[in-house]
């Protein structure tokens, strides 16, 4: 369902395949440079949604989460994209550490779960999606913050 200016939507994820069909038409829209944050409690469906992310773009080895290693890089259909998720980040000068500023190059694609962790340091985004759990299934708000993730959602 678009609202008005399109920059938001709203979809009901009736089980995993719904999240994988979703998966699917973002990846379709993904530019160099996106930033996008994945909102959602533990067991949302973040990791799911860029597993299926990564798979629809041909990729076919495993994609585990970042949970210990905060980041995980890929490279699939001609893209550099960067996994991370900052749940076990201890504060935002880790980020500074790691040298995760670096990754931000204007080419790499950001996958962020548990953003919250890090808002002041990390880029912002282009498109924050929210995953929020239903007694059966979950609901996708995705939120369209600059002209690049307006654009990516309208064309979903
Ligand atoms: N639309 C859906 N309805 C019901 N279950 C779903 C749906 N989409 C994904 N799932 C299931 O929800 C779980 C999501 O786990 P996942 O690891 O992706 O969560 P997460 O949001 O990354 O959690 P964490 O914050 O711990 O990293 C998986 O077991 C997946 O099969
Ligand atoms: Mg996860």
């Amino acid at each position: 369902m678009h609202s008005p200016d399109d920059s938001r939507i709203t979809l009901p994820l009736a089980g995993e395949n719904s999240t994988l069909a979703l998966a699917g038409r973002l990846a379709a829209q993904l530019r160099p440079g996106m930033v996008i944050y994945l909102h959602g409690d533990l067991g949302a469906g973040k990791t799911c949604l860029v597993r299926g992310i990564l798979h629809a773009l041909g990729y076919s080895g495993r994609v585990k989460s970042p949970t210990y290693t905060l980041l995980e890089p890929y490279h699939a259909a001609g893209l550099n994209l960067r996994h991370f998720d900052l749940y076990r980040l201890q504060n935002e000068d880790e980020w500074e550490a790691a040298g995760f500023r670096d990754e931000f190059d204007g080419s790499n694609i950001f996958f962020i779960e548990w953003p919250e962790k890090a808002q002041s340091v990390i880029p912002p985004a282009d498109v924050m999606i929210d995953l929020q759990i239903l007694p059966a299934g979950r609901i996708a708000v995705l939120t369209g913050r600059t002209q690049l993730g307006k654009t990516c959602l309208q064309q979903l």
